[in-house]
């Protein structure tokens, strides 16, 4: 079965059954301060940073190159088996869904593993997914950095365990285990709110729609 006939299925799947989740934070309660930042907001600085790194097509960006856009920011890796891609389908349905308005959102693809998603490998991945969808890579170092900066932890882990041989096959000989949230970043480049892994399309679309209507 190809991958994304994969990825459809498990989106399928996920949106039949799934009840809306979210973070209470972020909803929108508090009064916004400068640039729409929440003012009470105990998050507020505590997620992103300066980045500069490679794209799927060899092309050095930062995150200065996309002001006045939101960044919709995900770490993950191309041979994630099931994580990643359900997220990214999740992301490119709720672009969709959000019509021209996606026109004010960078996805950012941030790989966790840098040895192995070089940018050619990340722009094969990337073709199943939004197309506007920037895969990132960089250094061991470049990685740790932003990785730090958002506070995502990831941790490699051999698949060297006879009870690991079916995840070998799409896998490799190691996975790279990592956090799952996505950050909403603002035009001001700082941080927005959290969305969680469990989310559905429609949740993502009305936190999106909600963010961009606010700024
Ligand atoms: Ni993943």
């Amino acid at each position: 079965m190809r991958r994304r006939d994969v990825v459809l299925g498990l989106l399928a799947a996920m949106t039949a059954g799934s009840p809306s989740h979210t973070i209470a934070h972020g909803s929108g309660r508090h009064a916004a301060g400068a640039g729409g930042a929440d003012v009470t907001d105990p998050l507020a600085g505590r997620f992103g940073g300066p980045f500069t790194l490679t794209d799927q097509n060899g092309r050095r960006v930062s995150d200065r190159d996309f002001r006045g856009r939101f960044m919709l920011v995900y770490f993950g890796f191309t041979h994630c088996v099931d994580v990643c891609p359900i997220d990214l389908a999740l992301q490119h349905q709720a672009l969709i869904e959000i019509g021209d308005l996606a026109e004010r959102v960078q996805p950012l693809f941030v790989t966790v593993d840098p040895a192995r998603d070089r940018p050619e490998v990340l722009k094969a991945y990337l073709a199943n997914f939004h197309p506007a969808t920037l895969g990132l890579t960089g250094s061991e170092p470049e990685i740790a950095a932003v990785a730090k900066a958002y506070r995502v932890h990831r941790r490699k882990v051999a698949l060297d365990h006879p009870d690991a041989a079916h995840l070998r096959d799409a896998a490799g000989s190691y996975i790279v285990d990592h956090g799952t949230l996505t950050f909403l970043m603002g035009p001001d480049g700082s941080f927005r709110t959290l969305i969680p892994h469990d989310v559905t399309s429609e949740r993502l679309t009305a936190i999106l729609k909600d963010y961009l209507g606010r700024e």
